[in-house]
C-alpha cells in the first residue's frame, strides 16, 4: 500500500510537509498548486512553492515531494514543467480539481473537467516536455457540476500519458461535503490501466479499510485526516498500533511553532497555529480546549506558552 499527503494550499506547506511526513506512514507528498495563468514563472516561485528543491526534493525525513502546477495553457504549463524538471522536480502533478471561483475564471482546476479534450491535450504536452523518467500525473475530481464525465475524463488522463491518477471522490459542485464516492473511484480504477491513488474523508483507519474496499485502490491520499490525526498514514499502514497521544502531538506543535516563528506578521503565525488546532481539535480534546484559549491571542508566544500548560 502506498499513501500519499494531500496538497492543501494555505496549509499544507514546507514546515507542515516536513512534520506530517516525519511522522512517518507517507510515500510522497505533493506541493500547494503553483499557479501558471501567464508567463514563464521565475525559478524563485518554484522554489518558493517548494523549498524541498534545495534538498533534492525530498522532505527532512526523505520523503518525495511532488510538484503541482495549475492552469489551462498547455505549451505554458508544458514550459513550467520542464523548468521545474530542471529544477529538481522528481514527479509533475497536474491539478484538475480546485474548486475555487477565482481559480475557475481563469479556466484552471475543475473547471476544465468539462472538456475532456483539454485534458487530454494538457497532460500530452506537459508528458511530452518532460524526460521519459520523470512521471507526469493529475489530479482530478469526479466532475464539475454532476459525475457524467468521470470516466471519459479519466480516460483522457490517461490517453494524454499520465503515470498515474489521484481521484477526489467529489465533484465541484459538491465541494466538501460528505460523502466522497469512493465506489465512483472504483468506477475510474475499472476503467483505467494505470494506478489510481483514492482520496476524500479518510479520517480513520476503518475509513481507510473501507475506501480501499470500495474503491478497490490499494494507493490513498489524506488530507484533512492527516492535519486532525497526523499520526494516521502510520497507524493505517500498521506501523504503529497506538494513536499518539496529545502529550507527544503537542510536542510535534511545539515543533512547527519554533519552525514558524519569526517567518512572518506574528498574526499570519498566529493564524497558522490556530488553523492546525481547528484540525487537531477533531482528535484531541486537548487541542480544542487550546484552541478556545488562542482564539483570543494574537501572539504566537503566548499561543506557544498556552501549549505548553496544556
Ligand atoms: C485547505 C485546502 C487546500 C487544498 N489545496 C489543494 C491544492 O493546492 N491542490 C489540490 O490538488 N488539492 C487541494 N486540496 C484538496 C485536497 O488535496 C483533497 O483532495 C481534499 O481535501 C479531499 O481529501 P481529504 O478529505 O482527505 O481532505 C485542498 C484541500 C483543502 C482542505
Amino acid at each position: 500500500m502506498r499513501i500519499a499527503l494531500a496538497p492543501m494550499e494555505g496549509v499544507c506547506d514546507v514546515n507542515l510537509r516536513q512534520i506530517l511526513t516525519g511522522m512517518g506512514g507517507f510515500d510522497y507528498c505533493v506541493t500547494e498548486f503553483i499557479r501558471v495563468s501567464h508567463t514563464m514563472l521565475p525559478d524563485k516561485v518554484f522554489y518558493r512553492e517548494c523549498p524541498e528543491l534545495h534538498q533534492n526534493a525530498k522532505t527532512a525525513s526523505s520523503v518525495p515531494v511532488h510538484l503541482q502546477l495549475l492552469g489551462s495553457d498547455p505549451r505554458l504549463l508544458a514550459d513550467n514543467a520542464a523548468r521545474a524538471v530542471e529544477l529538481g522536480a522528481p514527479v509533475i502533478d497536474l491539478n484538475f480539481g480546485c474548486p475555487a471561483r477565482c481559480v475557475n475564471k481563469h479556466t484552471g482546476g475543475s473547471y476544465l473537467l468539462q472538456y475532456p479534450d483539454q485534458l487530454f491535450s494538457i497532460v500530452e504536452a506537459v508528458r511530452a516536455a518532460v524526460p521519459e523518467s520523470v512521471p507526469v500525473t493529475a489530479k482530478m475530481r469526479l466532475g464539475f457540476k454532476d459525475k457524467t464525465l468521470a470516466i471519459e475524463n479519466a480516460q483522457a488522463l490517461e490517453a494524454g500519458g499520465a503515470s498515474w491518477l489521484t481521484v477526489h471522490g467529489r465533484t465541484k459542485a459538491e465541494a466538501y461535503r460528505p460523502p466522497a464516492y469512493w465506489n465512483w473511484i472504483g468506477k475510474i480504477n475499472d476503467a483505467v490501466a494505470i494506478p489510481v491513488v483514492a482520496n476524500g474523508e479518510i479520517w480513520s483507519v476503518e475509513d481507510a479499510m473501507a475506501c480501499r474496499s470500495e474503491s478497490g485502490c490499494e494507493y490513498l491520499m489524506l488530507g484533512r485526516g492527516a492535519l486532525a490525526r497526523p499520526d494516521l498514514a502510520r497507524l493505517i499502514k500498521g506501523e504503529s498500533q497506538e494513536a499518539l497521544p496529545w502529550s507527544l502531538m503537542k510536542e510535534e506543535f511545539i515543533r512547527y511553532f519554533r519552525m514558524i516563528e519569526g517567518t512572518g506578521q506574528p498574526s499570519r503565525v498566529a493564524g497558522r497555529l490556530k488553523q492546525w488546532l481547528v484540525f487537531l481539535q477533531q482528535s484531541y480534546p486537548d487541542a480544542a480546549a487550546l484552541l478556545m484559549v488562542a482564539k483570543r491571542l494574537k501572539c504566537p508566544d503566548e499561543i506557544y506558552q498556552a501549549t505548553l500548560v496544556s
